[in-house]
């Protein structure tokens, strides 16, 4: 199961809006076959169930599809390992041995939104030494180091959507795409949103022009009418203070089948995100340098009385990324 699981996560750039899924063949003890889902699970247990025959071992994160379980019957294996539970439907496969749950919880991490029924949300700050993430004029841009912006583009790469704020479009005209330097990944088709309630995002911004269209569509979600004539932009339900609601968002993206979400934004949706309780992820690249305390801080939050209301997270990873330093906080 670790080595489905390597190769399932090898492929995660490439699967970014489906279940993520790699499935072995094993027989006489050797692996045989080695199928990765580029596209979704489908695709992995359709090419392993045509490879495998009778008595051999299937192994993998992800249950097959139901679509498949005729196919599973007529192969007759001679074991089913599984990350998941066995689904109902297979029930009664005789001389079948069954092992469900192996490496429960790295398989569930693998497709969360199979496990929580909603998309990974991460959240992506840079800041500085002195926590501003921009100088008081509005200028971020390269607060960090090449090797940090080359991580933020696996980020990038893994997400199914990314997300960011119209304020950050206004003040950095953001591309908003991939840009590893592999073609299969950068191209690969990943919503990309703007939220503005208002629909202030011009009609000239650089995410709305080629070659930035050519990595796919950009939708602009705002909460009031949509302007005629501006396809890209969509009325969308509102949180109690007319912004874009959050968990609407995250329901949406869910629904289209994206496994993780990125929000890249400034300080306004980033305090949302943070309140909203719905934030599982955040990476926090941290640069050696001073903006001094009239830049711009990481996020707008209610003015707290007590520390004890202050909104925490639990450090799960610190690393030197070049000259900078990453931080990986959770929900606690
Ligand atoms: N260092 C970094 O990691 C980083 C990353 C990105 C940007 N930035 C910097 O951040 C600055 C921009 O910050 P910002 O706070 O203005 O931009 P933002 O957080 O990207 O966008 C905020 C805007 O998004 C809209 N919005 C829609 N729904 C929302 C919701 N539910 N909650 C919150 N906002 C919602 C609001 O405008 P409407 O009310 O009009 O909808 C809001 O003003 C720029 O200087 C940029 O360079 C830094």
């Amino acid at each position: 199961m670790a080595r489905a699981l390597r190769s399932a996560e090898a492929g995660a750039e490439w699967c970014v809006a489906a279940p993520r899924t790699a499935v072995l063949v094993v027989r006489d003890g050797e692996v045989r076959f080695e199928f990765v889902g580029r596209a979704g699970p489908e695709g992995a247990w359709e090419q392993a169930l045509r490879n495998a025959g009778a008595g051999d071992t299937l192994v993998s994160p992800l249950p097959p599809p139901a679509s498949q379980f005729d196919q599973v019957r007529a192969v007759g294996p001679g074991a089913l390992v599984l990350g998941s539970a066995m689904p109902g439907g297979l029930e009664g496969l005789e001389g079948v041995e069954v092992r469900a749950g192996i490496l429960e919880a790295s398989c569930a991490e693998l497709n969360p939104a199979v496990l929580c029924g909603r998309p990974w949300v991460r959240l992506k700050l840079a800041m500085s030494l002195d926590g501003r993430t921009a100088l008081s004029n509005g200028a971020s841009q390269w607060i960090t180091g090449s090797d940090a912006r080359a991580d933020v583009q696996r980020l990038r790469a893994r997400s199914g959507a990314l997300v960011t704020g119209v304020g950050t479009v206004l003040a950095d005209d953001p591309r908003l795409n991939v840009r590893t330097g592999d073609a299969g990944i950068d191209t690969v088709r990943r919503w990309r949103v703007v939220l503005d309630s208002a629909f202030r995002t011009p009609a000239s911004a650089v995410l709305l022009q080629e070659p930035s269209l050519a990595c796919g569509p950009v939708e602009i979600w705002g909460t009031a009418e949509a302007p005629a004539q501006r396809g890209e932009c969509l009325e969308v339900p509102a949180d109690p203070e007319g912004r874009v609601a959050i968990e609407h968002v995250v329901r949406e993206l869910g629904r289209r089948g994206v496994q993780e979400i990125l929000f890249e934004c400034g300080a306004a949706l980033a305090g949302t995100l943070l309140e909203s309780g719905l934030l599982d992820e955040l990476v926090v690249y941290i640069a050696p340098k001073f903006l001094g305390h009239r830049g711009r801080g990481l996020v707008e939050l209610p003015e707290y009385t007590a520390v004890d209301q202050a909104p925490g997270m639990r450090l799960v990873q610190s690393r030197q990324i070049g000259e900078d330093v990453r931080l990986i906080l959770r929900n606690v």
